[in-house]
């Protein structure tokens, strides 16, 4: 039977380091508030007129398929998650679709935040299962560091989240027990207001105005406890729904990638599933959360560290806005 595997992997991340105590100058926060409560001691801010959520994921990108031994004109299709994309409209795929030499192939956002990714290559993965394609490409791709106010008001929010982007290339394969073994997608929109940005919205006459920047309208809310609550309930979930699936266990896991999103969320988690330390990848510290980027960042480094073997069974998991949650099991 016909299905996917990674060939590639990639990523891309800003020059500009931002460390807790930068921000500590623009804001009532502190490093050890930061750190004791997520776990972040830095991240990546990116730099106008240079980077933008298509030139990074094209960045990634690239590594991606020099990697997988591939040419951008070898691609059949562009997956792009982002909540971030360069315009409104157009989204980012087709941004990156004319970065680099593709065909005029399918290229598309996938907007499912902190989900996107997996939900990207859940995606892809369907379009490879069905024939559909042969080789995809698959982006997460975030600049966050301009949507929150460097300011007391922002705080809560502004000191976790960061710049950045990596990627994968997706191929078909007939090899048994070989790929991505199945993904896992849900979502609860309930749940939509507890972490959202309402505007620019289509709901109101006007889509913005000088009224809704003074009132903080245009900032992202988040509800921190509730996702919070929620990430520790849905992580183990979601990754234990594949792993049945596939008659899989808890202890089968070789290496379990979380989306990034507090470092306390991915000890409870590894606790619950009892994961050793060296099965679980935090990067955190170093690149806080980039919402869809965060797991193609993570699973790029892990497999630059050489934490990846042949025939290991990684997981990846992801909670966030929506709510949308969502896991992959990959026999690599
Ligand atoms: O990837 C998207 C999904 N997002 C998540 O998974 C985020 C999940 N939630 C979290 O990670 C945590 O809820 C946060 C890190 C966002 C917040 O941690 P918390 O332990 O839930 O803190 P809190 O919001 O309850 O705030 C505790 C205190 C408050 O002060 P009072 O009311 O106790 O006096 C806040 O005003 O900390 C204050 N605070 C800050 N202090 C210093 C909030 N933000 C900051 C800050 N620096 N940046």
């Amino acid at each position: 039977m016909i299905h996917s595997k990674i060939t590639g992997v990639g990523m891309y991340v800003p020059e500009q380091v931002v460390t807790n105590d930068d921000l500590s100058k623009m804001m009532d926060t502190s490093d050890e508030w930061i750190i004791e409560r997520t776990g972040i001691k830095e991240r990546r801010f990116f730099k106008e007129g240079e980077d933008t959520v298509s030139s990074m994921g094209a960045h990634a990108a690239e590594q991606a398929l020099e990697r997988a031994g591939k040419k951008a004109e070898d691609i059949d299709l562009i997956v792009m998650a982002t909540l971030s994309s360069d315009y409104n409209f157009p989204g980012s795929g087709v941004l990156v679709q004319r970065k680099l030499p593709f065909r005029q192939i399918p290229a598309f956002d996938v907007r499912a935040q902190c989900s996107g990714f997996i939900y990207a290559l859940s995606v892809a993965d369907q379009f490879i299962k069905t024939g559909m394609v042969k080789n995809a490409l698959v982006i997460g791709s975030e600049v966050q560091s301009n949507v929150f106010e460097k300011s007391d008001r922002g705080r809560n929010m502004a000191v976790i989240f960061g710049d950045g982007a990596g990627a994968v290339v997706l191929e078909a394969t007939e090899e048994p027990n070989k790929g991505i073994l199945t993904t896992k997608l849900h979502s609860d929109g309930r749940f939509a207001e507890e972490l959202y940005l309402e505007h620019p919205g289509s709901r109101r006459k006007e889509r913005f105005s000088p009224d809704m920047i003074e009132k903080g309208e245009l900032l992202p809310y988040m509800n921190g406890k509730m996702v919070f609550v929620n990430a520790l309930k849905y992580f183990p979930e979601v990754i234990r729904e594949a792993l049945t699936e596939c008659n899989l266990k808890d202890s089968d896991i070789d290496l379990l990638i979380p989306h990034q999103a507090n470092a306390r969320i991915t000890v409870q988690v590894q606790k619950e599933m009892n994961l050793p330390d060296g099965k679980v990848i935090s990067n955190i510290d170093r690149f806080g959360n980039t919402t869809a980027a965060s797991i193609p960042i993570a699973l790029c480094e892990a497999w630059q560290d050489g934490k990846i073997k042949d025939g290991d069974l990684i997981a990846i998991a992801s909670f966030g806005s929506g709510f949308m949650w969502a896991s992959a099991l990959i026999r690599w």
